[in-house]
């Protein structure tokens, strides 16, 4: 297939931006019949990043495989707003890493940080190695990390499942067949990771350390009041173009592991 068919096949699929997908498949093709292999994967529904094998994420090439969860656009903001509050030299955590492209992108930014992440599905995780300049623990939210971070973390990302269950079925194809409902679920209301993520953030956090969420504008009350009740003061950022919102808590500075909020 050359270019043009190419777009003739992309768009007959329903791509919309046809054309330059067409591009990037073919250049990440390294043969024609590779080629024709991921037109026929991609028009068949594969997200065109699992076809290419990376995203673009604040100017980064994130590598993704089949299966692990696309780090979208939005995203970005979330990192933004880690960065503005990181130091050169601080201790970051990035929890539910995904293929790791939050965690990639703040050590690309913030000079020296230490950057860990953690992420439950085994495909991700070895996406993530690939990415993270940092260490990178398979395991269940904090559970892998090392003990010597607890009260040492100055800036823990999030970016969670916060799908409600009942809203799977809304979502585009492309993300309810091709990534895993767990990197998409999150429960009834959407907010059961989140909230396991806020109980424990004070235990990791540094004083004045800040946790990172993105949510939805819908969620924000419950999601607040969950960081509330885990003795973190909440502030909401968004930004209307990416439709993002990030929730910030911030753990007050004289406040101590195990400490109850007052
Ligand atoms: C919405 S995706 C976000 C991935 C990545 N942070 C990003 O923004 O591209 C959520 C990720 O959380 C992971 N995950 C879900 N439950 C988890 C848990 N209990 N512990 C660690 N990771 C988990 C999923 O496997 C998935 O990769």
């Amino acid at each position: 297939m050359d270019e043009s068919q190419v777009v003739a096949r992309l768009r007959a699929a329903g791509c919309v931006f046809a054309e330059e997908e067409a591009r990037l498949l073919m250049s990440a093709a390294r043969t024609p019949a590779e080629a024709d292999a991921m037109v026929e994967q991609r028009a068949g529904g594969l997200p065109l990043e699992q076809v290419i094998g990376w995203a673009g994420f604040c100017g980064l090439r994130i590598a993704v495989d089949a299966g692990v969860f696309v780090p979208r656009l939005r995203t970005e903001f979330l990192v933004q707003q880690a960065v503005k509050l990181a130091r050169p030299g601080d201790i970051v955590v990035d929890l539910c890493c995904g293929a790791g492209a939050i965690g990639a992108a703040i050590a690309a930014a913030v000079d020296r940080a230490e950057v860990h992440a953690t992420e439950i599905d085994p495909a991700a995780v070895r996406c993530a190695r690939q990415n993270v300049p940092g260490a990178v623990y398979q395991g269940d939210l904090y559970e892998p990390l090392p003990a010597r971070l607890r009260g040492r973390v100055a800036v823990l990302t999030a970016n969670v499942p916060y799908v409600p269950t009942g809203e799977i079925e809304f979502l585009p194809p492309e993300a309810r067949s091709h990534e895993p409902r767990a990197a998409l679920d999150g429960g009834q209301d959407g907010l059961d990771v989140l909230r396991r993520v806020a109980a424990a953030a004070p235990e990791w956090l540094a004083p004045g350390g800040h946790l990172l969420i993105e949510t939805s504008d819908r969620q924000l009350p419950r999601a607040a009041a969950a960081f509330t009740a885990s003795g973190l003061v909440p502030r909401v950022t968004s930004e209307e173009d990416l439709d993002a919102t990030v929730l910030i808590g911030t753990l007050a500075a004289g406040s101590e592991a195990g400490e109850e909020p007052a």
